[in-house]
């Protein structure tokens, strides 16, 4: 990604968690990336047709364990997609934010062979390339709180001892994710949570989101709270319990 793009992404999230702030909407999307490179389809187009197929399939196979994955059609109609909730979130929850992220993102990239878009709840993801199994270092967005922590030394510290442990937790479970709590200085404490898309092998999940923790300088160090969102990991960490909310 170019050094003018993650300007304007990281001046996009400025503004977009400060309407977030005043509205307090907890269901709309946080974020969307329509790929650019990834080429366009025409209306009516067999890509199209495979598109909403797909997202047809991820409605029903994502909500009973919180990922699906799949793929659909043949040579220039071939389209794959995943999707991803929160580990915490029950099937009903899943599948309303899952049905949401589908048709949000046919409007928001609306000719678009590939795009991603993240909620508090979910994940989805579609394209045109086949990305399934790997590692996605290219869709990454960052948040944070505008607020600054008053020792950020040992918060930093405190944060990644926390997200490093859910890390070894995440990658060998099934559902490869993890949350959790740390005690920190003066009664604070920091929450954490770290999770994988479940296309990814185990070592590819912790290399992932180490590389989301590796990022943390990038946006977050010394701020009251912070995510790292990409198309295969994700990590967040706040000093106010967020799961299961
Ligand atoms: C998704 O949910 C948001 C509010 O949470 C709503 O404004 C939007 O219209 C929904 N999108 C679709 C396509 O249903
Ligand atoms: C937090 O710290 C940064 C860098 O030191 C500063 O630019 C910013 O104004 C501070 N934010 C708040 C809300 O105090």
């Amino acid at each position: 990604m170019s050094s003018s793009n993650y300007t304007l992404i990281v001046c996009a999230l400025f503004v977009l968690q400060f309407l977030q702030m005043v509205i307090g909407d907890n269901n709309g999307p946080l974020y969307h990336i329509c790929s650019t490179t990834s080429g366009n389809f025409t209306p009516y187009s067999p890509y199209e047709h495979s598109l909403k197929k797909l997202m047809g399939e991820l409605q029903y196979k994502t909500p009973p364990n919180g990922f699906g994955m799949g793929s659909v059609g043949q040579y220039e109609a071939h389209t794959s997609g995943l999707s991803l909730c929160r580990g915490d979130v029950t099937p009903k929850d899943c599948m309303a934010c899952v049905v949401n992220a589908s048709a949000e993102i046919l409007k928001r990239c609306p000719n678009n062979k590939a795009g991603t878009i993240w909620y508090d709840r979910c994940l989805l993801k579609y394209s045109g390339n086949e990305f399934l199994g790997k590692i996605d270092n290219q869709n990454r967005v960052y948040m944070w709180n505008l607020n600054n922590v008053s020792d950020p030394r040992s918060f930093n510290v405190e944060t990644r001892r926390l997200l490093s442990g859910l890390v070894s937790t995440a990658y060998g479970d099934p559902k490869m994710y993890a949350n959790g709590v740390r005690d920190v200085e003066g009664s604070q404490k920091i929450y954490g949570l770290v999770q994988c898309t479940r296309d990814l092998s185990s070592g590819d999940c912790k290399s992932c989101l180490e590389g989301a923790i590796g990022q943390l300088p990038n946006c977050c160090d010394g701020k009251r709270g912070g995510r790292v969102l990409s198309g295969s990991c994700n990590i967040r960490y706040e000093i106010y319990p967020f799961v299961g909310v």
